[in-house]
């Protein structure tokens, strides 16, 4: 076993999942002015303060993304975040890439930018303590799109991104995400999204990017989120699956599903099922930003001092999740 292979591992195993925390400061402030709080770096650590240091952490997160002002932070009694993080026993992460763009030739469609010194830049989260990163590429789905150009162009950055990553001893996790947006069917999503993916490894391949030691972040197969149609969550499963059997090589260690805009409770029955009726060897977990605080976020921002009430929301969900994680999550569950 590789030391990255060991690293996906800890990170994904025995139902533990990611905590997403990197939205960049443009998101987080749309967050929280959503919620009526003032977007400063103090608000920002503080409320992440209260989730890594929950209870919740040791048992279900086996792994936070932080975004670049985070790991640089320092918690309220003076530890820095990292260590924070890895006194839970997870593993610190850092999302490295800088942003989309418009893609030249395709202006309506993005490419993910960020390779430019990133060499240089893991150096220094290395020694911040990050043992893995996160490179999002985002592809929108139309009559058009996503086009050849959009997915070749992402998936190269990808595997260049992964590559660079594994020379510096961490784990990438590869996230291409197919959004939810526009009215699209499930089968369409499921075409669009294999597409992407067998690219994507194509690419990784190409780039010798060892695939024991990378964790995929993939979207479920959902219906777009204006279609009149809405299949099943069974279905959401099943589709999820097949796509993922058909382009994923086996020696992936794990996947771990991005929310993408759907409700905590969706997110969670959704990987559960995908749990339940898993017919692959990939261990299936979940990576979720939105899916994981929403809630704790709505609670904090009723009462900014009460770190109780925050904790035992965040709590509630990341147990949650890592039930669903094991294919034992139950809707009863969520009352208790
Ligand atoms: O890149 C996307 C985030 O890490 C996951 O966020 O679960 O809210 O889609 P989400």
């Amino acid at each position: 076993m590789t030391e990255l292979n060991k690293i996906a591992l800890k990170i994904i195993s025995n139902g533990k999942g990611i905590l997403a925390a990197d939205e960049s400061n443009g998101t987080m402030t749309k967050r929280l002015e959503a919620v009526k709080i003032n977007s400063t770096p103090e608000n920002r650590l503080s409320f992440r303060e209260i989730l890594f240091s929950s209870e919740g952490m040791k048992d279900c997160i086996g792994g936070v993304i932080l975004y670049d002002e985070t790991i640089n932070q320092t918690s309220s009694a003076g530890q820095s975040i990292p260590d924070l993080i890895s006194s839970s026993g997870a593993v610190p992460g850092i999302k490295v890439d800088t942003g989309t763009k418009e893609l030249s030739d395709s202006p309506e469609e993005k490419i993910t930018e960020g390779l430019d010194g990133l060499r240089d830049r893991l150096k220094k989260y290395y020694e911040l303590g990050a043992r893995f990163t996160k490179w999002r590429g985002v592809y929108s789905i139309s009559e058009k799109y996503p086009s050849k150009l959009a997915i070749n162009s992402n998936a190269n950055a990808l595997a260049r991104y992964s590559a660079i990553v594994q020379e510096s001893g961490m784990v990438p996790i590869v996230e291409p995400e197919v959004l939810m947006d526009g009215n699209h069917s499930a089968e369409v999503c499921l075409s669009k999204t294999s597409e992407v993916i067998k690219k994507c490894f194509n690419e990784l391949i190409l780039h010798k990017v060892d695939l024991t030691g990378i964790i995929l972040k993939p979207n479920m197969i959902l219906d777009g989120n204006l279609s009149k149609n809405k299949i099943s969550n069974e279905e959401v499963s099943l589709k999820t699956l097949k796509c993922l059997k058909d382009s994923v090589p086996k020696e992936v260690p794990g996947i771990a599903f991005l929310s993408g805009g759907q409700s905590e409770i969706e997110a969670t029955e959704n990987l559960n099922l995908i749990n339940k009726n898993n017919n692959t060897n990939f261990i299936m977990t979940y990576s979720y930003g939105r899916a994981l605080q929403q809630s704790a976020l709505k609670v904090w921002s009723k009462d900014t001092k009460d770190t109780i009430a925050t904790q035992n929301t965040f709590n509630h969900r990341a147990k949650m999740c890592t039930l669903a994680a094991q294919g034992k999550w139950a809707s009863e569950l969520e009352n208790k």
